[in-house]
This record gives structure tokens, C-alpha cells and sequence, in this order.
């Protein structure tokens, strides 16, 4: 089969080591790829932003599958685009990818289907929505509806903090842009996150390990939110009697809600879950494979990926045999450049790879480049290095060896990845 794999970040490079292990992988193309994933295939650039400008790509290179990484594309409506022509592309179609794309949409699906989650009201102008936080005090949680790449939630712990929020999307300044002229204020959960990853063929659909991301950029869960900053697999929060839960009370009626309004759901659906006391809740979905928590699910699947998405693209997902359950763990440390996700220093060269490859760790490249004959650093998060062992603690000793090997101006990353796992492991 030839591959097209659209997008340029970790999450990419990880599906382009899975795939490049299947027997059913012919040639391989990336766009626009990375220097990491430069290794693994021909990097073409392609404007990820453009379905048409993909769909080309893709007839001009004789692409049997086009795997789609990122959501900006699938919201833009890349997969109708190439469904149009007769193409073939794993992932949602743009009515169904709304699921990440419109955060009201998804809440209006979770509501009309009875899926948990949190309680909310939508907003699109500023006095109506101050008005309603003078009736619901803070904690509360701000949410520009479009796709605001990870910052567009803000968790508000103080009254000041929601009203300014709300200003800052509704009010003259329009910060998030259209994107937040939508707004979603919901209920303050409490609990322990964790992701699942549901790979869908539009009726069945077969889940990926469970992971547990590090939004925030600072050890014990301080700072700023990020787009993550590491993530271990499987997560012990998710027990089977609570996955048992998730299947039948999210999983399950989002699915059938999708089939029931006309918008099928092919590709990967991310839940972001919250265990609260009263149970699990959605946070939120997204449309695709979560980053970094990818770096860690797909070298856990029992199973070829690629077999996997091309069945589910065709269809054809009952005729898998069914995967085992993940043996051993992974774990995956964010390199992040100085300052991240403020403003951080580009171009700082990197050195150490292959001393850090050495330890058995794999460096996945998310933010980095080639110039002048040197990689640089070109991004916020630079590297995810992802170990594998065992046990939790043998992924993550791997992983952190071979963080200790690699060097840039600025490197910083956090310390305690996986401490919540093996928290819980030992209770
Ligand atoms: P989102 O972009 O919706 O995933 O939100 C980003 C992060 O904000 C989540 O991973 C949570 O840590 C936090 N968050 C979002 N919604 C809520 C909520 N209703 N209650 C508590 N925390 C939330
Ligand atoms: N790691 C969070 C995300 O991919 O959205």
C-alpha cells in the first residue's frame, strides 16, 4: 500500500514508526513531515490547512491511504474532499470531526445522546454570559467552542478569572478570534483525567490503551496548560470495571448518536474523561490521536496499526481478530524548549540522539528542523522520548535515560511524568 501520512509533529512521527512496521506498507510519504520522520519516508510540504492542495498530493503520488494527524484539516473537511474524488483518507469527515471542531456541537451531541458530562450553557453574547456567572460562581470553566489549539479552555478558579475570561473571548478584543465567539461555560469537575482512544469504521469500533497526559507545564501539575508534556500507558486510573462503564455510557450512545445524525464517525474519537465521584464524565472529545499520548498507545497495540486503520477506513473492522490486552507499559517525556508555551528561543541545535537511542529510549521529533547541515529546534515541544518496559517504572527509567542524553539551549521537561501512575500501582 502506498502511504500518505498529513502533519509534522510527534504525533505524526508515531504513526509513521507504526506503520512502516506493517508488511502491508509499500511506499511511504509525509506531509510535511519532519526530519525525524524523514528517516521513515519522503517528506513533501504540503499546506495542511488546504484539502484540496492534500487531495492532489495524494492522487499526483498514487496514495492507496492518506492517514490524517492533526485536526485543522479534518475540520476543514479533508476526508469529504478526498471521499469526493473517489479517494481514500482515515479519519472523520468534517460533520463528524465537529465533535472537536465546535465544543458547543459536541456538548449539544453529549446532552440529546444522555452522555456524562459536565453541566453547561452556551453563549454568543458578552451580557448574557455575565449574567449567568453572576448566578454560578467560580469554580467554573470557560471554553471558546472552536478549535483554539489546546488554550481555548480556562479553568477559572476565582470569579475575577471567569469574568475576565468570558471578556476576553465575547468583549471588543475577541482574542480567540472566531473561534471563541462561541462560548461553552460549564461545571467545575474534579477527579483524575485520562484518555481513551476509540478507533471507529462508522459501527464498530476497537480501543487503543488507555494514557494519562501532563497538560500543565510545571511538575505536580503546576503552571500554565500546554499541549502535553508527557504521558504513560496504561493508565491504572482506568480499571476494567471503569473502562466496562466508559464503553456503555460514552463510547457506546456517542456513536449510535453520530449514526443517528447522519454523520457517521470513521477515524479515531479522543475521550478525554474525568473520574469524578459520581463516575465518569467527558471532558472533552477530540477528533484524532491525542500528543503525545499517541507516542505511548500505538507501540502498545497488539496488532498492526496500519491493518487496523485501513479496516477501519473500509469498513470492515468486525473482520480484525480482536486485540489482546496492552502487555508492559510505555512512557513518553516531552522535551520542551525554554519558556514553552510562552515564548520560547528557535533554532538551537541539537545533539546527543544518538547516544540517547542508544539506551533503547526512541527520540520522536515534534518540533525540529534541518538548517545549515544542522537540526535545530523549531518548535515549543521539540522531542517526545518514549520508553517501553514491563513495568511503568522500566518505561519510564528508559525514557528519562536517554532524556539526560540529548542537548539544545533551553532544554527543560518535567520530572514526575507517570508519578500518578505509580501511585496507584502500588496501592
Ligand atoms: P479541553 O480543552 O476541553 O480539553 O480542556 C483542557 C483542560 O482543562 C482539561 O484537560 C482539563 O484539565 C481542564 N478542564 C476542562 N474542562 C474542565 C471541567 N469542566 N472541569 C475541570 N477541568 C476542566
Ligand atoms: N495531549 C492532548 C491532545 O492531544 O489534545
Amino acid at each position: 500500500m502506498n502511504l500518505l501520512i498529513i502533519g509534522s509533529g510527534g504525533r505524526e512521527h508515531a504513526i509513521a514508526l507504526a506503520v512502516k512496521k506493517s508488511p502491508l506498507c509499500d511506499k511511504l510519504i509525509c506531509a510535511p513531515g519532519n526530519p525525524g520522520m524523514a528517516t521513515l519516508g519522503r517528506c513533501i510540504p504540503v499546506s495542511v490547512t488546504d484539502p484540496k492542495a492534500i487531495a492532489d498530493l495524494a492522487q499526483a503520488e498514487s496514495i492507496d491511504l492518506t492517514i490524517v494527524g492533526p485536526e485543522i484539516p479534518l475540520v476543514a473537511g479533508v476526508v469529504d474532499e478526498f471521499r469526493k474524488r473517489g479517494l481514500r483518507a482515515f479519519g472523520p469527515i468534517a460533520g463528524a470531526a465537529a465533535l472537536e471542531g465546535s465544543k458547543a456541537f459536541s456538548k449539544d451531541i453529549m446532552k440529546k445522546y444522555a452522555v456524562p458530562t459536565a453541566a453547561y450553557e452556551t453563549f454568543t453574547d458578552l451580557s448574557s454570559a455575565l449574567n449567568f456567572l453572576k448566578m454560578h460562581p467560580a469554580p467554573i470553566v470557560v471554553k471558546a467552542s472552536g478549535l483554539a489549539a489546546g488554550k481555548g479552555a480556562i479553568v477559572c478558579l476565582t470569579d475575577a478569572e471567569a469574568i475576565a475570561a468570558v471578556e476576553e473571548m465575547l468583549g471588543e478584543k475577541a482574542v480567540f478570534g472566531e473561534s471563541g465567539k462561541t462560548v461553552v461555560i460549564e461545571e467545575f469537575m474534579e477527579g483524575e483525567e485520562a484518555s481513551l482512544f476509540a478507533v471507529c469504521d462508522g459501527k464498530d469500533y476497537v480501543l487503543l490503551a488507555s494514557a494519562q497526559d501532563h497538560k500543565r507545564i510545571f511538575d505536580n501539575d503546576l503552571g500554565p496548560n500546554t499541549g502535553g508534556m508527557g504521558a504513560y500507558a496504561p493508565a491504572p486510573v482506568v480499571t476494567d470495571s471503569l473502562l466496562a462503564e466508559v464503553k456503555k455510557t460514552i463510547i457506546e450512545p456517542t456513536f449510535r448518536g453520530m449514526v443517528q445524525e447522519g454523520v457517521p464517525y470513521t477515524g479515531v474519537l479522543y475521550v478525554g474523561i474525568m473520574v469524578t465521584p459520581q463516575g465518569p464524565k467527558v471532558v472533552e472529545y477530540n477528533c484524532r490521536l491525542g500528543d503525545p499520548e499517541c507516542q505511548v498507545v500505538l507501540p502498545l497495540y497488539d496488532g498492526d496499526v496500519l491493518a487496523l486503520f485501513d479496516a477501519a477506513e473500509r469498513g470492515v473492522l468486525s473482520s480484525l481478530k480482536a486485540p489482546e490486552a496492552p502487555r508492559g507499559s510505555a512512557a513518553v517525556v516531552v522535551l520542551a524548549s525554554g519558556g514553552y508555551p510562552g515564548d520560547y528561543k528557535k533554532g538551537c541545535v541539537v545533539t546527543g540522539l544518538e547516544a540517547a537511542e542508544k539506551t533503547g529510549a526512541h527520540v520522536l521529533h515534534a518540533g525540529t528542523k534541518m538548517e545549515n547541515g544542522n537540526l535545530v529546534t523549531a518548535g515549543g515541544r521539540v522531542f517526545g522520548v518514549v520508553g517501553s518496559g514491563d513495568t511503568l517504572q522500566d518505561a519510564l527509567d528508559q525514557a528519562y535515560a536517554g532524556c539526560t542524553e540529548v542537548k539544545y539551549d533551553g532544554i527543560f521537561y518535567r520530572k514526575d511524568i507517570g508519578k500518578k501512575g505509580l501511585q496507584r500501582g502500588l496501592k
